[in-house]
């Protein structure tokens, strides 16, 4: 199998996506080496200041442009050929600019869900022409929206579109929360619709990438087969030596259980999937810390308006630097099968290569 990804005007030799993972577990570490092995290479905006050289607890819509810009840069020292973007979520209050400050600093691609990113064109607007627009759903009535208002208003189609699986995901997922894990929800029925959808009514061959769940070869196989053009995967790519997060929240990958896995309310109003092992821990400790919301990071939150739940950016932080009994550590539902600390290039052989060695596909400098 052979099967390269062209989105807008950029190509990579594999069809897989890095999953944007925030507050640093995509930075331009694992980023750079997903794009130097021939995927797309991610950097996660949601947080990315926090624990920066820019940062001093106060100034995180400051600091927040800037690490993110460095972090750029940081993959593209790794993979100066590669195609690096970034996951820039709609529910936080500095949106526009990290898109802009993203561009600026030469990203590739911009993938953005977290609500629908219905006014991302019109952010990028005709001083990036060349960065692909690649809207994140978990329906096709979602990707009809999007498209239909992007076509309206500026005149532009999404260039791919990523189908997440709210049933496997990890992260902020976007269905509600009584609709998860009922059976509902069809995947690869989505994927296929969304396809058609953009066939049918635009005439346009949109890259559809399905994201959730997929951890090894069979599952991305399976994934092609069943109409995806590319997957996005996430979960995966933690338990590596290039992933940004501390080696503690590697570790709890290692040690969780299927039955650790579970589904939380996040203060913005979505769920979310994660290790709930100790769940109740992030909110008591932060009672006990007396934390209030220290940024404004996001326009709605249940924390900052009435201090229910915890504050999100506060939990993740804490998680990716190693705090994982009172920080909240985002996965996927097979996280559980994460069994040893590996390479991005040893994943990429295992994916990718024609037959199945498993020697790197480029030295891992
Ligand atoms: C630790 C973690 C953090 C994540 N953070 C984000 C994020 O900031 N923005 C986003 O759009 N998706 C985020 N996601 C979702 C992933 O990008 C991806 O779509 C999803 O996890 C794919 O499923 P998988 O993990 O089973 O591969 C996150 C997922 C994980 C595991």
């Amino acid at each position: 199998m052979k099967k390269g990804l062209t989105i807008g005007l950029h190509s990579a030799p594999f069809p897989l996506l890095l999953g944007g993972m925030g507050v640093r577990i995509s930075a331009g570490r694992l980023a750079g080496h997903v794009a130097l092995c021939g995927g797309f290479g991610t950097v996660a905006a949601a947080g990315i200041g926090v624990n920066s050289r820019h940062y001093n607890g106060r100034n995180l819509a400051q600091a927040d442009p800037l690490a993110f810009q460095d972090e750029i840069r940081k993959a593209y020292a790794i993979a100066p050929q590669g195609v690096i973007g970034v996951n820039c979520m709609v529910a936080v209050t500095n949106y526009a600019e990290m898109v802009l400050a993203a561009c600026e600093a030469g990203a590739k691609f911009i993938v953005s869900g977290a609500g629908l990113p219905m006014q991302l064109p019109g952010i990028v607007a005709d001083r990036f022409p060349e960065v692909a627009l690649i809207p994140i759903v978990s329906s096709s009535r979602a990707a009809e929206l999007i498209a239909r208002k992007w076509h309206k208003n500026y005149a532009r189609l999404p260039d791919a579109v990523v189908v997440e699986d709210p049933d496997t995901a990890g992260g902020h997922l976007g269905e509600k929360l009584e609709n998860i894990g009922t059976g509902a929800y069809d995947q690869y029925q989505t994927v296929r619709d969304v396809k058609e959808y953009f066939r049918k009514v635009w005439q346009a061959d949109v890259p559809v990438i399905a994201a959730g769940g997929i951890w090894d070869r069979s599952d991305m196989e399976q994934a092609l087969a069943r109409g995806a053009d590319a997957v996005q995967m996430a979960s995966r790519f933690v338990c590596t030596e290039e992933c940004d997060a501390d080696p503690a929240f590697k570790q709890a990958y290692l040690e969780c259980r299927p039955e650790d896995i579970g589904l939380i309310m996040s203060p913005a109003g979505l769920p979310g999937r994660a290790i709930i092992r100790h769940f109740d821990q992030v909110r008591q400790s932060q009672l006990d810390a007396g934390q209030r919301c220290p940024s404004n990071c996001l326009h709605r939150c249940s924390f900052k308006e009435d201090r229910e739940r915890f504050c999100i950016i506060e939990a993740l932080d804490r998680a990716q630097r190693g705090d994982v009994v009172r920080g909240l550590v985002f996965c996927g539902s097979n996280a559980w099968k994460a069994d040893r600390i590996t390479t991005v290039a040893e994943i990429f052989t295992e994916l990718f290569s024609e037959n199945q060695a498993l020697s790197p596909l480029v030295s891992n400098g």
